[in-house]
């Protein structure tokens, strides 16, 4: 997507204000350039564009698990529910932060589902032994249930089948049930659920974390490719437009990463659009030492994932000598360390147990924006991501029997899907870096590298002229300035700045106390060409701004 201005020249500008080192050729390929002392820069281009992105890169995720569902996103006999049981304060959130896309129902969760007992009368509806997490699930939500949802909160969905212990049969007809007209078995029984309008659900997961040996019917790589070759095939006969995702690696830890992803796509390239990667990250011994610092340049490894599994995809069809290149779904990221493994997986047989209600803090938040910078850069290639998950579960939003809180991550979340619109400007940056170093950390972590002190990413959206610039400022100690360099296009005026910083990285909100962690307005700099932003230490910073000239293309 990028179009010809020269990079070596423009490089050699940005040496002449600090002594530019030799960044690696990793920092260099997302634009970063390392320097040995001054204030950051970034250079704003609109003539060199990234990509057009997806807005479905904010998507969000949504699955049977815990309070997700139950309790959270519907609830009859609450105060706060509508006539249908969901909750409206929740829809009110939701709908307010305006996310694109939302997959659904799982998760590990739809690799023990039965699409056909969620659907028809709800008094018919069975309960059932939930076995990804040991809970009582009483299909009271089901498909059509969520449809309606999605059209409350304006939102997409994003279906995943079964491919565990499910048939592509089964996969084939929930395609037929959603989505034909009428006419045909599985239509005709949507309509006699109420439904006379056909669903049109466009994008859809061929399962879910199928090389995971704890997902309910996991297989060997060769195998799943060839099923979800199956079922691909048999849905293209139903219509051939519809997007599907295959499963690749759940993380970058398991043994058989990028070969699992080889073996799958060499099985089913042809068949497919997408394959999916998962990633979930953690201030821990063993990922980070326990430094903030480290943990912070995460981001950064989710990034190289994405390269990593955009090489094997372009590996596979240069292969197969196919025309169609993938994209990516990073369907499931988030921070997620604390409330995970062991009991927390357990819901002991009970109805909406609480399961994975991880607390988010103010470096949790800084993070999140990280992975926001990292998806929009990478957006050229990721056309689906989903926050992992939106209520409840491992979440940016909690509810109690009467309210909704916010937690820390919800602020990156809500101004990446308020603010960056358009097109990605592929930015030249240059920063001082600090070091990380791999011994003692686990494998897929482990780096001896330099990390940007200044992570910077901005969208141009061409039809307002406006630009929104996000900004992690890593450095845990000092405020950092970062001067934005605008050429082809004049700021005129700064409509937003605000920042999530704070003295404590460990603060989080709770219902008593709602906005420990929330944003605040920061003095923006003066628009113009150059304009100078002073980062707050430990913070993530958000600007949308106005310009006076809209280039033709
Ligand atoms: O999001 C929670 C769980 O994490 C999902 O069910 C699974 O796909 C992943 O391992």
């Amino acid at each position: 997507m990028s179009n010809p201005v020269n990079r070596r020249a423009f490089l050699s500008q940005l040496g002449a204000s600090g002594a530019l080192l030799a960044a690696g050729p990793w920092l260099r390929s997302i634009g970063y350039a390392q320097i040995a002392r001054g204030p950051a820069r970034a250079v704003m281009l609109q003539a060199r564009t990234r990509a057009p992105f997806d807005r479905r890169v904010f998507g969000a995720f949504l699955e049977h698990l815990g309070r997700a569902i139950y309790t959270g996103v519907y609830e009859p006999g609450s105060p706060r529910a509508d006539q249908n049981g969901f909750r409206t304060d929740v829809i009110r959130e939701i709908t307010e932060l305006g996310v694109p896309v939302m997959r659904y129902p799982g998760g590990n969760f739809v690799s023990g589902y039965n699409w056909l007992d969620g659907v028809g009368p709800k008094k018919q509806r069975s309960a059932v032994l939930e076995r990804a997490w040991n809970s009582l699930e009483t299909n009271q939500f089901g498909t059509n249930e969520f449809i309606d949802w999605c059209k409350r909160v304006g939102t997409e969905p994003l279906l995943a089948f079964n491919l565990g212990t499910s048939t592509p049969e089964m996969a084939v007809g929930y395609v037929e049930y959603c989505n034909v007209d009428k006419g045909t078995k599985w239509s005709e029984l949507r309509r006699s659920h109420g439904y006379d309008t056909p669903h049109n659900v466009r994008a859809w997961c061929l399962g879910n974390e199928m090389d995971g040996p704890w997902q309910m019917g996991h297989m060997p790589a060769r195998e799943y490719g060839r099923k979800a070759r199956d079922t691909a095939r048999q849905i293209r006969v139903l219509d051939s437009s519809l997007q599907l995702v295959a499963c690749g690696s759940s993380n970058p830890n398991m043994p058989t990463y990028l070969v699992w992803d080889r073996e799958v796509l060499e099985e089913c390239y042809d068949q497919v659009d997408a394959i999916s990667l998962h990633n979930y990250y953690g201030n821990t011994m063993e990922l980070t030492g326990n430094k903030s610092a480290r943990f912070l340049a995460m981001n950064l490894d989710m990034e190289r994932q994405i390269r990593e599994i955009a090489a094997v995809a372009d590996y596979v069809q240069g292969l197969k000598k196919s025309p169609k290149r993938l994209w990516l779904s990073f369907d499931e990221w988030n921070v997620w360390y604390r409330a995970r493994g062991g009991d927390f997986t357990d819901g002991k047989l009970a109805f909406a147990p609480r399961l994975f209600e991880e607390v988010y803090n103010l470096e949790d938040a800084l993070l999140v924006g990280g992975f926001l910078n990292t998806l929009l850069r990478q957006s050229d290639r990721v056309r689906v991501a989903c926050l992992a998950q939106i209520l409840n579960v491992i979440a940016p939003l909690v509810t109690n029997e009467t309210s909704v809180l916010r937690q820390s991550t919800y602020y990156p979340f809500a101004w990446a899907l308020k603010y960056a619109r358009g097109t990605v400007l592929d930015l030249f940056v240059e920063t001082e870096t600090y070091p990380i170093a791999a011994a003692g950390l686990r494998a897929d972590v482990a780096q001896d590298d330099q990390v940007p002190f200044i992570d910077v990413a901005a969208t141009i959206d061409l039809p307002s002229g406006r630009a929104c610039v996000l900004m992690l400022n890593r450095d845990l100690e000092s405020e950092r300035e970062l001067q934005l360099d605008w050429r082809d296009l004049t700021p005129t005026r700064v409509l937003a700045c605000e920042t999530l910083t704070g003295p404590d990285l460990k603060a989080f909100n709770t219902f008593d106390a709602p906005t420990r962690v929330a944003p605040r307005t920061l003095e923006p700099p003066v628009p113009g060409p150059r304009m100078t932003f002073k980062l707050p230490a430990r913070s993530y910073t958000v600007a949308h701004i106005a310009t006076d000239q809209i280039p033709a293309r």
